[in-house]
């Protein structure tokens, strides 16, 4: 061994880099990937995914109808995610679905409409749910009949909402900043979490009034599907995002 003190030192700083070097080499990705530019392109670090639905796609039956529900999860909703996906790696942008959609202004339109899309569908999905009862109960019962002198009275708001909004778009309850709930709508997939919404706050339901959640089933007529809407609701789900919007 070398007795000069100094380039000892030195030796053993090469020999800790070269150490460093090799345990890096196993932890990182570098030995998976062939340089740290494809680690960083690797598609999976910011690539989104269709949700599982929790129910078959009949289960909505026959208020939403399985044909209805297959082609508008396992096409349209994919392909928000698709198209999502494809619009975040050709504009480098990088985040959780809420930051970009959130942030939606300062992004190209493919990211308002398919983020929209994709983080609007997820979210409805939810909202809905086999055999459960057409009108809430406890607590959220309570918030409804306060905010809007009854269940009746909130349901034809609700769906008023819906009908008026021209074109495609979603009509919402949500949670205003001044913490009171209040109903309105938005157009294409915009969202009320969106900087460039016309309508904000912190969804609590919603529904699409796309033709391609009703038209086969209802035609022109959705005035007809918002009515048989309300028996699929899912008011435990509804309820908890409440819940945690109070809380946020
Ligand atoms: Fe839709």
């Amino acid at each position: 061994m070398d007795k000069n003190p100094a380039s000892r030192r030195k030796f053993l700083k090469q020999g800790s880099a070269l150490a460093l070097a090799g345990l890096a080499a196993q932890l990182l990705p570098s030995n998976v990937f062939a340089s740290m530019q494809e680690y960083e392109n690797m598609e999976d670090l910011n690539t989104f995914e269709l949700p599982k639905l929790a129910y078959s796609y009949e289960a909505l039956e026959p208020h939403i109808d399985k044909m209805t529900m297959e082609i508008h999860y396992s096409k349209h909703h994919a392909g928000y995610v698709k198209n999502l996906n494809a619009a975040v790696k050709e504009n480098n942008i990088s985040g959780t679905l809420e930051d970009i959609i959130k942030n939606a202004g300062k992004h190209p339109v493919a990211i308002r409409n398919n983020g929209g899309g994709h983080w609007n569908h997820s979210f409805f999905w939810k909202l809905m749910a086999p055999a459960k009862g057409a009108a809430p109960s406890g607590k959220m019962n309570e918030v409804i009949n306060a905010s809007f002198g009854g269940f009746e009275n909130f349901q034809k708001i609700f769906n008023e909402a819906g009908t008026k909004r021209f074109g495609s778009g979603w009509a919402w309850l949500i949670l205003n900043k001044d913490k009171k709930l209040e109903v309105g709508s938005t157009a294409n997939q915009d969202n009320p979490l969106m900087d460039i919404s016309e309508f904000s706050g912190t969804p609590i339901m919603a529904v699409d009034v796309w033709e391609h959640a009703y038209y086969l089933k209802y035609q022109n007529l959705r005035g007809d599907y918002l009515k048989a809407w309300w028996n699929v609701l899912n008011w435990d789900q509804i309820s908890s995002n409440l819940e945690m919007a109070e809380k946020g």
